[in-house]
């Protein structure tokens, strides 16, 4: 199935379309020139992911040194804010154990137990269309 979402001249850099493809309901952002599509169904308990706010990955150098890259690539779910990676559907929060033990660290991303669909999207003729 091919969504048509509009001319890409009427998608605005960091705006969001919602589309319907049969019964599912489908974000596509635009970050700069980049298109993105993810179901507007959190997998955590069904909220309206796509209504949620974009957020940048934050990284940190050391306590008190917060970066935040320029552009958002994830959006955080408007029920319980959990942020899933536009590009790849991935989260990577999670309930876990509240431990008050140490231990040895490394920096990586640990994917949780959710991931969101993903679509490709894609502008032909400037028109954005998202392949379901
Ligand atoms: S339903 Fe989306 S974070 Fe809980």
């Amino acid at each position: 199935m091919r969504v048509v979402v509009c001319p890409v001249r009427e998608f605005p850099d960091g705006e969001r379309r919602i589309v319907q493809a049969g019964a599912r309901s489908i974000g596509v952002f635009r970050v700069g020139d980049r298109f993105y599509a993810i179901r507007n169904r959190c997998p955590h308990q069904g909220g309206p992911l796509c209504l949620g706010r974009l957020a940048p990955w934050a990284t940190a150098d050391g306590p008190g040194e917060v970066h935040l890259d320029e552009t958002p690539s994830l959006v955080a779910c408007p029920w319980h804010g959990w942020e899933y990676e536009l590009e790849t559907g991935q989260s990577f929060m999670g309930p876990g154990e509240t431990r008050v033990k140490s231990y040895a660290v490394t920096v990586e991303r640990v994917p949780g137990p959710y991931v969101a669909e993903t679509y490709p999207v894609h502008v032909e003729e400037d028109v954005v269309v998202v392949e379901v």
